[in-house]
């Protein structure tokens, strides 16, 4: 990803009347009743021109909730554990992000361009908004779902680097909004539940964030078996060392290091930042964790999820 303009910047040419557009935390756009950060928006009509091939393995989650750490674990895979193949280009390259769109950037739909079959994709969007074309050749779907409150801290350190989010606010105003889902793609409590009910209908492995943390062999064991191919043993624990949080947090191929820091400034909060289950606790106030409970037992009634808020 090579930016060919500046990218989200708020500055004023120096010595020089031009104004440079200010590309850098604009307000989230509502599409169909999900907010979305305004260039993805804009990249949605283009998305429904999206053809997907039946061999297509698509990459779902809420946002933060380990989409990064799956793709690895993904191209990994299909590259035969090879990490030097895998260094061959970042992650959001070697698994195009099907709604991405940010000025000096090449989108989602340029990116796939360059991919061929089998491809890996990537996407945050609700069901309501996604290309058609994904449900109609029954693509696979790995989904990774991941409990909301270390989502939600998470999510706030990273609205925080990566500026083309809205100004996050305070970590109280930022939580009221997660809660009524007015941050970027909606509702968490929505999200995991419509895909989950998904997975009763279509071909969607629902994998936790949690679990991953506590047995990742069990784990890409499961993503083998779904894809129906298998890997010999030496390969699998090289793949699971590979993808490690300390691995990844020092490959560049990984780790969004190579973006503009107009785009992810990674001085404010590395995008791999603790990659732990629990951290919430160090954030969440008494006050604020009786009222996110209240909050979570009534938008999560009925539903057979069960997240894990410590290992
Ligand atoms: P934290 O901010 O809690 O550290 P996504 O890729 O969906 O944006 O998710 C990012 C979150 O996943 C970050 O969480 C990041 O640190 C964590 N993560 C990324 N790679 C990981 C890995 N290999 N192991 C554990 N967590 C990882």
């Amino acid at each position: 990803m090579q930016a060919a303009t500046a990218l989200g910047s708020s500055h004023k040419r120096q010595g020089s009347m031009e104004l440079v557009q200010d590309t850098s935390r604009p307000p989230l756009e509502y599409v169909k009743g999900f907010p979305l950060i305004k260039y993805f928006a804009e990249a949605l009509g283009p998305l429904q021109n999206f053809e997907a091939w039946p061999d297509d393995v698509l990459i779902s989650t809420y946002p933060k909730s380990g989409t990064t750490w799956v793709s690895e674990i993904l191209d990994m895979i299909y590259q035969g554990g090879d990490l030097e193949k895998c260094r061959r280009a970042p992650i959001f390259i070697r698994v195009p992000f099907l709604e991405f769109k940010a000025p000096g950037f090449p989108s989602g739909m340029e990116s796939l361009k360059d991919v061929s079959a089998p491809r890996l994709l990537k996407t945050h969007l609700p069901l309501a908004l996604i290309p058609q074309s994904l449900l109609d050749q029954k693509v696979k779907m790995i989904y990774m779902a991941r409990n909301a409150k270390d989502v939600a801290v998470s999510y706030y350190h990273f609205y925080q680097m990566a500026k083309v989010h809205p100004d996050p606010g305070t970590w109280d105003d930022f939580l009221e909004k997660f809660m009524t889902g007015a941050v970027s793609y909606g509702p968490w409590y929505q999200h995991v539940q419509e895909w989950w009910k998904l997975s009763q209908t279509h071909p969607v492995l629902y994998l936790f964030y949690e679990d991953m943390k506590e047995d990742p062999k069990r784990e890409i064991q499961k993503i083998l078996k779904f894809l129906g191919c298998s890997l010999p043993e030496k390969t699998l624990d090289h793949i699971v060392q590979s993808t490690s949080f300390k691995e990844m947090k020092k490959n560049p191929m990984a780790n969004y290091s190579t973006v503009p820091t107009d785009f992810m400034d990674h001085n404010i909060s590395a995008f791999m930042r603790k990659g732990i289950t629990g951290d919430w606790k160090h954030t969440f106030t008494v006050a604020q964790n009786e009222r996110f409970d209240a909050h979570y037992a009534e938008e999560m009634a009925g539903s057979e999820l069960n997240f894990r808020l410590q290992l």
